[in-house]
């Protein structure tokens, strides 16, 4: 019979498409099974068919078509059967791989260094006070007995926003304003942020920090100052270290002192981080003028006080020997990651 060879071969024809690793399974089927494929133009013959041929050969016609339909499905589920393998290798994750922690920051060491030092004057029954970087000419000049026209205003030339306003130049203005709210006695300190127009270079920035220390109180002496910075000194850097006063003006103070503590590098004998002086100066200091407590409604013959005004950088600098206050601000986490 010719049409039942014709379908053995075209099953077979089939198979060897469907086989191909290239063939595309829906072209495939249109090709063998589709209206215009070649089981239909077989079929299309079949009228030429004696009446006891066509069952048999339609039978076998639908046998035909029923597996080269399996046949097709049957490729169809192996192909996405390997792309779902393919896949599932691309895409393993490998829940063993050690994973990548995000680093977690620390504290700027400036931050740092003022933490240890607010914690060591904590220590010493200290509160924490604090005022403005923005500031009334009255409370940073004026009050702090540096009326206009005075040399001390050149020495400390800031940023201003208006004739009576201005960029803090030192944290002293916040002695005034805790003077003129708290009645002694006072023992506060106030670290923050303040400005001068220096020019940057090693050792100047227009912005830095301060903490200035106030105590006022009945019978208060130098000798109270020297001793509660003498005890701030070694707790900052190390037991040996030892301060040293320095005769010294400040409007507001009488009588005034700069204070520099023994280099804790060399201990004294002279080095790179001293400048060969065996001293860094930290801080200014002195007995609160009797003007300035009258300016707040404290009354001199009564009360007496001391304050004292540290440079934060200077501190940190020399408790870690920085040379360049400019690293301070740079962000370079080659630096900061030292800390
Ligand atoms: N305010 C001064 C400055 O910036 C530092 C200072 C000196 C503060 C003596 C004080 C002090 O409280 O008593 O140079």
């Amino acid at each position: 019979m010719k049409e039942e060879l014709e379908l053995q071969a075209l099953k077979e024809e089939a198979l060897k498409s469907i086989e191909d690793e290239s063939a595309d399974m829906e072209e495939v089927r249109v090709r063998f099974l589709g209206k215009k494929g070649k089981l239909t133009s077989i079929l299309r013959n079949m009228g030429s068919l004696s009446p006891e041929e066509r069952p048999r050969i339609g039978q076998i016609a639908n046998e035909v078509r029923a597996s080269i339909e399996k046949m097709i499905q049957t490729r169809n589920e192996t192909l996405k059967a390997k792309a779902m393998e393919l896949r599932l290798k691309a895409e393993k994750i490998d829940v063993t791989m050690p994973g990548k922690a995000p680093a977690p920051g620390h504290l700027h060491p400036l931050a740092r260094v003022q933490r240890e030092m607010e914690d060591i004057f904590i220590g010493m029954g200290f509160s924490i006070a604090e005022g403005p970087d923005v500031e009334l000419d009255y409370y940073n000049f004026q009050a702090l007995n540096i009326p206009e026209g005075h040399p001390a205003r050149d020495t400390q030339d800031t940023f201003y926003i208006s004739d009576k306003v201005l960029l803090r130049s030192q944290t002293s203005p916040v002695q005034v304003r805790v003077m003129e709210k708290q009645k002694p006695p006072i023992r506060i300190i106030s670290p923050g942020r303040v400005y001068r127009s220096d020019a940057l270079d090693a050792t100047h920035s227009p912005l830095f920090h301060q903490m200035e220390g106030l105590v006022v109180d009945k019978g208060i002496t130098m000798g109270d100052l020297k001793g509660m910075l003498e005890t701030f000194a070694k707790r900052m850097f190390g037991d040996s270290t030892r301060i040293r006063f320095r005769p010294h003006h400040f409007p507001f103070t009488e009588p005034s002192a700069e204070v520099d503590v023994s280099c804790f590098v060399c201990g004294g004998c002279g080095c790179r981080v001293c400048k060969n002086e065996g001293w860094i100066e930290i801080l200014g200091a002195g007995m609160v003028h009797p003007f300035v407590l009258s300016n707040c409604g404290i009354d001199p013959e009564e009360y007496s006080g001391f304050a004292f005004g540290m440079g934060i950088e200077r501190v940190a600098m020399t408790r870690y020997g920085i040379d360049d206050i400019r690293l301070f601000t740079e962000n370079d986490v080659r630096f900061l990651n030292q800390f």
